[in-house]
């Protein structure tokens, strides 16, 4: 009689904790589809979805590293591969995004002697672009070969080499290669121009299929990234499972395949 009771007892306890666990996860759930509602706005660049996400967003709702800033001006950034970019322009439909790196604004030269490098599986250039390499530290014997210098910032002789093409240091201590647009530099380095060559940016495309998004937005969900098939998903109006698309989640007895349910590492992220 004592063991029964407390095997009830214990049989009780499980029950309710189970009814919390899964009370506690769908109404999280239910905060996935709510919380990704918003479209990232900041200046002229107005209204824009996933992959993207905002500051303010949780992570499940963009696409890694496609976290979009606000500056104080009103402008956007954008931090890849550890160089800040200003983004000048996103296009969805094309999954193009227009940017240019944040360290040449203002002085000419790159200040981050980091080369511009994309995560390659993710991003890629368009066709319109060029490389140009600045040159840091070069001997002397460099400079007199070299065509070109410009100055970088007030600082008199703080001056850096640029050649066309991506090269690296040679003699010289630093090369940083930056990509500008093709059509701008006419296949040549232009250094009157230069700053404000490398101010228009360049352009680079995202490459994840724009259809998986698609599929769900237009059967009523909202777009997200599950880190544990690190693909993007269908997050529906008060349905306690990741999908492909709302159709799919709505329907009477939902095929196994259209469906992955929960997994750990999804719920570490509520
Ligand atoms: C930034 O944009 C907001 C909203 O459009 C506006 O109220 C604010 O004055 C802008 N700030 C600057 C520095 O332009
Ligand atoms: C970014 O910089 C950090 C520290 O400087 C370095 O550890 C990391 O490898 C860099 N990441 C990339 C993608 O270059
Ligand atoms: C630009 O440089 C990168 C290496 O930094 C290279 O892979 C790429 O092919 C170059 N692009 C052009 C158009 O020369
Ligand atoms: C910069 O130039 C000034 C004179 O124009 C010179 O005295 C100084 O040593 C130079 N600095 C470097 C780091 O070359
Ligand atoms: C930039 O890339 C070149 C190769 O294209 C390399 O030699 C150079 O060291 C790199 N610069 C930096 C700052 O990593
Ligand atoms: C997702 O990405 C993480 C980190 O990049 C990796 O450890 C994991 O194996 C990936 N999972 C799948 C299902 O590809």
């Amino acid at each position: 009689m004592d063991f029964q009771f407390v095997s009830w007892f214990h049989l009780y306890s499980v029950l309710l904790f189970l009814n919390t666990l899964v009370f506690e996860c769908s109404s999280h759930l239910d905060d996935w589809y709510e919380s990704c509602g918003a479209t990232f706005s900041c200046g002229a660049i107005t209204g824009v979805g996933y992959p993207f996400r905002g500051n303010g967003d949780p992570e499940y709702c963009g696409y890694p590293s496609f976290l979009l800033k606000c500056d104080q001006d009103n402008m956007t950034t954008i931090r890849l591969m550890n160089v800040t970019y200003r983004v000048l322009n996103i296009d969805q439909t094309t999954q193009v995004m227009k940017i240019a790196r944040e360290d040449v604004m203002d002085v000419t030269c790159p200040q981050e002697l980091v080369n511009t490098t994309f995560n390659y599986a993710v991003y890629d250039f368009t066709s319109a672009y060029m490389n140009i390499t600045f040159l840091y530290g070069c001997p002397v014997s460099v400079k007199l070969q070299s065509p070109s210098s410009v100055s970088c910032g007030s600082k008199e002789n703080d001056s850096v080499d640029v050649v066309s093409g991506a090269h690296g240091p040679g003699n010289c201590k630093y090369s940083v290669v930056v990509p500008v647009l093709k059509a701008g530099a006419e296949g040549s380095v232009s250094l009157t121009h230069l700053d404000q060559l490398l101010q228009e940016g360049f352009e680079v495309r995202w490459k994840m299929d724009g259809k998986a998004c698609s599929d769900c937005t237009s059967t009523g969900g909202r777009c997200g990234y599950s880190f544990s098939t690190n693909q993007t998903t269908c997050f529906c109006p008060g349905q306690p499972y990741l999908s492909d698309s709302c159709s799919a989640a709505n329907r009477a007895s939902p095929g196994p395949e259209s469906i992955h349910h929960l997994s750990f590492r999804d719920l570490s992220y509520l």
